[in-house]
């Protein structure tokens, strides 16, 4: 992200279900190294949630804590970054409110992912009013915060692209006056015949020629002028680089690596798939789940030979072993050395240590909820502030400022 694009980088997790070893290796270990890197806001999108799960709210109130707590184990910092709950920042549900005022109706209806989960989550009514205004919600929790980036999968691309038609649209529609074209010549005219000439030129040479030079020259030009006031230097400041205010901020994906976690079945690890480790998966039922995880099906007997490419097990030395067991896993596998079990056992011991210091600390952290609520209740207020300034300028600037 380059340095003219907002630092503050913020993203959401749905909070239905348990966190596994698919969220740590995509998005949670890239979140912790972002949060060294950026102003990070992260948040548990509950109301998100309830769009896919309206009726069975439980799962909801289950998982928002267990999230946040997920969180902190893994190793987001809440003195680096910002960790708050949706609903608890009710902001984000009058943008969205705001928002869907001037948001035309196939915008929504065009975006791949809205016929997409309704296809393939055919066990749900998904043909409701929330599901539709979901990237719009996921539209104002961005915008709210004004946030430069977004670090998501690649299947919500699409949503952060809408976000940006939302911004460059209100912008558009309510970063001008109604009169700006005409306080903008009256400004010139006020400035004198001469200054107003080189004014125009300035802004020519940098509007045709990129001249960042004349476009400096010219801010300090309006500087010095003593005629004119404040409200007009803002014009005609604005002028310069273009028509608007800008209010909203365009958002940037930040495209999470792709993991290469692949699920007990050698697909991807999802909860609808079945094939999760989950972050607080006791050890007995992880050694069980990988000891009787499939592998090259033409292994039947302990004498066959097998080829690692077919199978599964092979996925997960990949992830975590050295070029030494590796090796001995291709061997040993083709001349049939190895048995499975004996294969596996190295991937049991590598996942069950890798869960071993987050699952002492989600351990310490459930024994100490009033700090995770600290922690909580903190980041919300701080993530409060941000959205109730943002909030306080789209009220004036969409003229709602009456009291
Ligand atoms: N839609 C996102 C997902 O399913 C979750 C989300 C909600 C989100 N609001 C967001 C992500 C804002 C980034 C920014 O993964
Ligand atoms: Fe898979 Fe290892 Fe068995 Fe080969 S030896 S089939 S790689 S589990």
């Amino acid at each position: 992200m380059d340095s003219s694009i907002s630092q503050r980088v913020l993203s959401g997790m749905r909070p239905t279900g348990q966190l596994h070893l698919g969220h740590l290796h995509g998005v949670l270990n890239n979140w912790v190294e972002l949060q060294h890197q950026y102003r990070c806001y992260f948040f548990v999108a509950d109301w998100h949630a309830l769009t896919t799960e309206y009726d069975n709210t439980k799962i909801i109130a289950q998982s928002v804590y267990d999230m946040i707590i997920d969180w902190l184990a893994v190793g987001i910092n809440p003195s680096e970054s910002t960790l708050f709950i949706q609903s608890k920042v009710p902001e984000h549900a009058e943008l969205h409110l705001l928002l869907s005022m001037s948001t035309p109706l196939s915008w929504l209806e065009r975006i791949p992912t809205y016929k997409d989960q309704q296809q393939k989550l055919q066990n749900k009514d998904l043909s409701t009013y929330g599901f539709l205004g979901y990237p719009l919600l996921q539209g104002a929790d961005i915008l709210l915060y004004k946030a430069g980036g977004v670090p998501v999968g690649e299947d919500q691309v699409p949503h952060i692209e809408f976000t940006r038609e939302l911004a460059r649209r209100f912008n558009h529609i309510y970063g001008r006056e109604a009169d700006f074209e005409e306080k903008v010549q009256a400004a010139i005219r006020k400035m004198g015949k001469k200054i107003g000439k080189n004014y125009k030129r300035l802004r020519k040479l940098y509007k045709e020629q990129g001249d960042d030079d004349a476009l400096s020259t010219a801010k300090a030009l309006i500087d010095e002028q003593q005629n004119i006031n404040l409200g007009d230097k803002k014009r005609l400041l604005g002028y310069l680089e273009g028509e608007t205010k800008t209010i909203l901020t365009e958002p940037e994906a930040l495209l999470t690596p792709t993991s290469k976690m692949p699920g007990l079945d050698g697909q991807k690890m999802s909860k609808s798939y079945k094939n999760t480790i989950a972050l607080r998966d006791d050890p007995i039922i992880i050694e069980k789940n990988i000891r009787t995880m499939p592998t090259d099906p033409a292994r039947v007997r302990r004498t066959d030979a097998g080829d690692p490419a077919k199978c599964p097990v092979w996925q997960f030395h990949q992830v975590y072993s050295n070029e030494n067991t590796k090796k001995w896993v291709q061997n040993g596998c083709k001349t049939a050395e190895i048995g499975c079990i004996e294969c596996k056992k190295p991937i049991i011991d590598a996942v069950i240590t890798e869960l071993k210091p987050i699952q002492e600390r989600i351990q310490r952290y459930t024994e100490d909820p009033e700090s995770v609520q600290t922690i909580i209740n903190e980041g919300c207020e701080v993530a409060r502030a941000a959205a109730r300034e943002t909030l306080s300028e789209v009220r004036e600037v969409m003229g709602l400022k009456y009291q």
